[in-house]
C-alpha cells in the first residue's frame, strides 16, 4: 500500500486535499483486486530493507542521490544492493543509494535536461506525472521546487521500486500511486503542471488522453507532453501494423504538426514544441540493472529503422496550457 499518513500530510495544504479520500479509496481498491504473482516477493523485499535515518538527499542532480557511503556499514550495503537488485528490471533513473549506483536502462536525466529550463518553473507548483514509472521525474520535480508531485502508473514493479527508495526519502512530498488516471475517474482541475511522457503512443484514444490530461489542470496550468513522433506534414500519423520496436502496444505516432493540431483541437493554448530528439543507445541501453533486450536490439544495423522497418524512435516534447 501507499503511506496514507504521509500522503494525507503532503496534500493537506494543496487543492488536492479535497480529492484525498477518493484517491486513497482508488488505491485501496487496486490492492484489494491485485492479482500479481510477484507482489508478495517484491513487498517482502521492501519490508526487509535495513532502516537508516541519514539526512542527505539530492533530488536536483542527474543521479538522484540518497544518503552517503558512510551512512551504512558494508554488510548492510551488500544486503541493500542484493535487495534492490531483486526489483529488476530497473528502467528509469539513475539513482545512487548509499553509494550503490542503480544504473538504469534509461538515462531519464537526458529527458529532464531537455525540458527543465523550458517549462514553467516548478517552484511551489503541484505536479501530476501520468505514467511516472518508478517516480524519477516526480523526484526531479520536487528537486526543482515543486511542493507536491503525485505520479500514477499501474505497474506494480515500478511502484515497488519507488517504495524501496521511499524508505530512505523521509517526508519528501512525492507519492507514486499504482493506478491509471482512468482509475481516478474525476476531473481534478487542480494541478499546476501535468506531465504525460512516453504514454500518448500507448493510448488507443490519444485525443481522449489529451483531454483527460487537460481535465487534471487548473486554468493556466501547463501540460508537458512527450511522445514518439515521425517526420512529416500535418496530415501524417503512423499507425504500426503490428509491433513497433518490438512493443505490442504502440497505436499512433503523429508528426509534430499533427500533434500540434490534436492539442489545438483539444482546446489547449500557448502550444510550444520544445524539443525533438532521436533516441540513442546512450540514452536507452542494457545495463547490469536491466539485463533484458534494449534499444540496440530493436533497431536495424544502421540505427535508422526499427527492426520492423519503421522510422527509428524520434521523440518530441510539447508544452500546452489550459485557457
Ligand atoms: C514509456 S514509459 C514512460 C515512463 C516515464 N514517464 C518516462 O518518460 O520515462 C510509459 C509508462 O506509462 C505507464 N502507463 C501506460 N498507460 C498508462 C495509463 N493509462 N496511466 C498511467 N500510466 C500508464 C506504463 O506502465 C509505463 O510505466
Amino acid at each position: 500500500m501507499i503511506d496514507i499518513k504521509l500522503f494525507t500530510k503532503s496534500v493537506e495544504k494543496t487543492e488536492i486535499r479535497q480529492f484525498s479520500d477518493r484517491i486513497i479509496d482508488s488505491v485501496k481498491s487496486r490492492f484489494s483486486n491485485l492479482n500479481h504473482g510477484d507482489w508478495d516477493r517484491w513487498s517482502s523485499v521492501i519490508k526487509t530493507l535495513p532502516d537508516n535515518n541519514h539526512t542527505k538527499i539530492q533530488l536536483d542532480s542527474d543521479v538522484i542521490t540518497i544518503g552517503n557511503s558512510d551512512d551504512v556499514d558494508n554488510e548492510s550495503r551488500i544486503f541493500l544492493e542484493s535487495s534492490l537488485r531483486k526489483l529488476h528490471p530497473w528502467r528509469k533513473g539513475p539513482f545512487k543509494v548509499f553509494n550503490i549506483l542503480i544504473n538504469t536502462e534509461w538515462r531519464s536525466d537526458y529527458k529532464w535536461n531537455r525540458l527543465k529550463n523550458l517549462i514553467s518553473p516548478l517552484k511551489d507548483r503541484v505536479v501530476l506525472d501520468v505514467g511516472c514509472g518508478n517516480g524519477y521525474h516526480c523526484l526531479r520535480s520536487v528537486g526543482d521546487g515543486a511542493k507536491l508531485a503525485i505520479g500514477v502508473d499501474p505497474n506494480i514493479l515500478y511502484f515497488s521500486q519507488y517504495r524501496s527508495l521511499q524508505k530512505y526519502l523521509g517526508e519528501t512530498p512525492v507519492h507514486i500511486l499504482p493506478i491509471t488516471l482512468n482509475d481516478l475517474n474525476f476531473e481534478f482541475q487542480a494541478f499546476d503542471t501535468t506531465f504525460s511522457m512516453g504514454v500518448l503512443y500507448h493510448s488507443k484514444s490519444p485525443i481522449e488522453h489529451l483531454l483527460q490530461i487537460k481535465s487534471t489542470l487548473k486554468s493556466g496550468g501547463q501540460a508537458v507532453i512527450e511522445t514518439l513522433v515521425i517526420d512529416g506534414s500535418v496530415k501524417d500519423v503512423l499507425m504500426p501494423e503490428g509491433r513497433y520496436a518490438k512493443m505490442k502496444n504502440v497505436w499512433f505516432i503523429p508528426s509534430c504538426l499533427q500533434l500540434e493540431l490534436w492539442l489545438k483541437r483539444c482546446g489547449y493554448k500557448n502550444i510550444n514544441l520544445l524539443n525533438v530528439t532521436k533516441t540513442t543507445i546512450n540514452e536507452q541501453r542494457k545495463t547490469d540493472w536491466m539485463t533484458f533486450e534494449s534499444l540496440e536490439d530493436y533497431l536495424s544495423k544502421d540505427f535508422q529503422h526499427t527492426i520492423e522497418g519503421y522510422p527509428a524512435p524520434l521523440r518530441a516534447i510539447f508544452t500546452a496550457e489550459v485557457p
